[in-house]
């Protein structure tokens, strides 16, 4: 055969670690950590194996295990004591995420990132104060209003960065949640503080292990009205270019192996940082597999990742952050 083109040359030992295009690094994953202000145990989360919520008194021994296997940040998720219509825990000084993460900056080297969302918060479940006349039983199809909810997510957010938050991450999908969150931390003297906006975050079924864990599922209806809809390509850059606008500093798709069309628009579209949730049902879905002896479970877990940053995020949050970093070493 006179082949003048053989791929395979560079395939060889030796040569293929010069070439690879995409690597995959510790320093490039942050680990999700739920803290549960109604326990005083451990409790772990059944559909998604080797992750648990941890008491507040275990916070900052949970962060250190993260750090010791080389990931460096983590993104903080709180279980309130109570909940009410309005969410009113979420902003308190005294907060499940206020105390954790006081906790967490004063004695570990850990990068916190904050959740600011509602839906663990309210009763009812949704990601904002409901529409006037609405409340936790009705089966209304329009549900959150958008501007009175951008005021309690500022309080979150300020209370956040008040308590130590390195960057904060909102996610609720409100219209004008980025530039509401900027004015507010910058007025209140945060403007060191960066923002991760769940950009383009997609109303999906992918979440449903996350919602048994952080105990958020609506109790009635459903997201669609405020995540975006799956079907839908053009418009993730359209959202994204308003958190862009609004001062967004990491661009976030989510979830991240359904969405890699879309990570690749995002990355393609600007210059920002972005990141991408591997989120509970990605994670969820693979534990499954392995457990019946389907799949091999570090090879689907690196896989999956190195195919996100493929697509082009700079880093990742997922549940295989420390089993990663672990195998990575
Ligand atoms: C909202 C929030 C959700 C997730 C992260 N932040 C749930 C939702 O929108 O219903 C899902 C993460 C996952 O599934 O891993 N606070």
């Amino acid at each position: 055969m006179d082949l003048t083109h053989r791929p395979r040359r560079l395939r060889q030992d030796g040569v293929r670690g010069l070439v690879s295009e995409t690597g995959l690094e510790s320093t490039d994953l942050i680990a999700p950590v739920f803290v549960d202000a109604t326990t005083d145990e451990r409790q772990p989360i059944e559909s998604m194996p080797g992750h648990e919520r941890v008491p507040l008194e275990d916070a900052v021994s949970r962060v250190e295990d993260v750090l010791e296997t080389g990931v460096e940040a983590v993104m903080l998720f709180g279980i309130p004591e109570s909940k009410d219509p309005e969410g009113t825990r979420a902003w308190a000084e005294d907060g499940v995420i206020q105390k954790a993460t006081r906790q967490i900056t004063a004695e570990t080297d850990a990068y916190v990132v904050t959740d600011v969302c509602l839906c663990e918060y309210t009763d009812h479940g949704h990601c904002g104060t409901l529409e006037d006349g609405l409340d936790a039983h009705d089966e209304a199809t329009t549900t959150v209003d958008n501007d009175a909810t951008l005021e309690s997510l500022e309080r979150i957010a300020v209370s956040h960065a008040a308590a130590g938050a390195d960057m904060v991450a909102p996610s609720g999908m409100m219209d004008g949640m980025v530039g509401a969150i900027r004015s507010a931390l910058d007025r209140e003297g945060y403007d060191h503080v960066p923002i991760m906006s769940y950009a383009a975050k997609y109303e999906s079924a992918f979440y449903g292990p996350f919602r048994d864990a952080a105990d958020g599922a609506p109790s009635f209806g459903d997201r669609r009205h405020y995540q975006m809809d799956p079907a839908n390509r053009r418009e993730a850059v359209r959202e994204v270019a308003l958190d862009v606008e609004q001062g967004a500093d990491v661009l976030m798709v989510k979830p991240a192996l359904p969405y890699l069309d879309i990570v690749a628009d995002v990355r393609r579209e600007f210059d920002h940082p972005v990141a991408a949730y591997n989120v509970s049902g990605e994670y969820a879905m693979l534990h499954a597999a392995a457990e019946k002896g389907w799949l091999e479970l570090e090879g689907v877990a690196l896989e999956s990742l190195l195919s996100i940053k493929r697509a082009g995020a700079d880093l990742i949050l997922t549940y295989f952050a420390e089993d990663v970093a672990d195998a990575l070493e």
